[in-house]
């Protein structure tokens, strides 16, 4: 598609996955919102930015003039398009989710809330012990990784490796760079290997854990799944929850660091904790927006978009709209979240919010119960320079008392 096809829409160099916009996401989008609900952005091959909380709640909705067939990342992400179930419609999409939502419900989430609450125990002693940590390497980005592998029955003895590879994998997706990329390359091939190795040893030898569960499962068609779909399912596990939930960790932390007053409410009323979770993920989106093919011509938030366009739900963008949310840059710990769109909306609804919640409010009550009087080094706190996944940091240095 070029410019001249569209109906005068705004016409920008949105790029999420750029450094100029990592340093300036949050006005950036606020900004975009207000001069188009819809604009084009003319980076990578073109692609449709919906902005405000409507439009972007709708093209969530309607997911049949809005496909996830392409995958929900642009540019595609490096280790496939094919996710499962993120790459699917209904109704392929459901045979697939129905799987796997037992294994991340509310309920499942309970029943392993005790060893979660001891991971982290043991995980927030030893910051306690060492005096100065980082939030982000030494906590954030440890524990969600680890539940799911957990989940997935994974070695905790291996564990670190995937973690590894993985986050290699998302640091450098919007990148060129030709080492970089096949640094990657080598990354997915160690991490296919890995999965279907497992995914073998549970064929042999069969236990109570959700690799047994891809590996053997017969499908309503009778088909079992294939080892591609096993990759395919495994990897969105990893890659979904990895920085998702690390990034609405240190956003709350580092929020409260600059409200002490927030701060000293919820340590008084650690029952104020979700509500400060629900909030950190509207104002910070730890998923920045997600991507859908155009199936269509149709109007669209006052453009005319065209079959086989991309167009980027853009979640920080309708997190913050004020015609959705009052005060809408303030965090509001009495505010109505019920139409939220933090973690996605409809069909594609967010299969590990039950854990992102669970987990980080255990993290929550844990730090303030085991290291009350931490203190965050402001000045030395790093945002990442690539928001295109989501709003993170990547340095978060923290100690006892503030001494360093
Ligand atoms: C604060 C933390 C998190 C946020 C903000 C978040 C956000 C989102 C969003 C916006 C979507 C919608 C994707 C779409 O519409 O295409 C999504 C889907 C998904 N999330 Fe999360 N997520 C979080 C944590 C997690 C965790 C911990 C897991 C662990 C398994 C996870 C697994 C998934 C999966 C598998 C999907 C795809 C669901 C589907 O396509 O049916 N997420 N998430």
């Amino acid at each position: 598609m070029t410019v001249e096809d569209v109906q005068h829409p705004l016409v920008t160099h949105f790029d999420h996955h750029s450094v100029d916009f990592a340093h300036t996401a949050i006005d950036t989008v606020n900004t975009l919102r207000e001069q188009a609900p819809v604009a084009w952005s003319d980076a990578y091959d073109g692609f449709w930015v919906v902005t405000r909380h409507d439009l972007v709640s709708e093209g969530f909705r309607d997911f049949e003039s809005f496909s996830s067939r392409k995958g929900a990342s642009i540019p595609a992400l490096s280790f496939g398009s094919t996710h499962i179930p993120t790459s699917m419609d209904p109704p392929q999409h459901a045979v697939y989710r129905r799987i796997l939502t037992p294994w991340f419900s509310q309920t499942a989430m309970g029943k392993r809330e005790p060893w979660m609450r001891e991971r982290v125990r043991e995980l927030v002693t030893g910051l306690r012990d060492r005096g100065s940590w980082d939030f982000v390497p030494d906590l954030a980005d440890i524990m969600p990784g680890t539940v799911t592998l957990t989940i997935l029955g994974v070695d905790p003895a291996r564990q670190q490796e995937f973690l590894a590879a993985m986050a290699r994998g998302m640091a450098n997706q919007g990148t060129t760079d030709p080492d970089v990329r096949a640094e990657m390359e080598r990354d997915k091939q160690w991490l296919v290997d890995q999965i279907l190795a497992e995914a073998a040893d549970r064929r042999a030898t069969p236990r109570d854990d959700l690799m047994t569960v891809l590996a053997t499962e017969q499908l309503p068609d009778g088909s079992k799944i294939t080892d591609a779909q096993i990759i395919d399912i495994v990897m969105v596990l990893l890659l979904a929850g990895f920085h998702t939930t690390s990034g609405a960790l240190t956003a709350l932390l580092v929020h409260i660091e600059h409200r002490p007053e927030l701060r000293q409410r919820l340590m008084a009323e650690p029952d104020r904790i979700p509500a400060a979770i629900e909030e950190t993920v509207r104002l910070y989106a730890p998923a920045t927006g997600m991507a859908r093919l155009v199936t269509k011509d149709r109007e669209f938030g006052g453009v005319r978009m065209r079959e086989g366009d991309m167009a980027f739900l853009l979640i920080m963008a309708a997190s913050r709209d004020p015609r959705q949310f009052e005060d809408a840059d303030e965090m509001d710990l009495d505010r109505n979240n019920g139409k939220s769109v933090a973690f996605g909306w409809g069909v594609h609804r967010c299969l590990g919010l039950h854990l992102a919640r669970i987990l980080l409010k255990i993290q929550m009550e844990t730090i303030f119960e085991v290291v009350p009087d931490y203190r965050i080094d402001l000045e030395r706190v790093r945002l990442s320079d690539t928001m295109g996944i989501g709003y993170l940091h990547e340095s978060v240095p923290a100690s006892i008392g503030g001494a360093r």
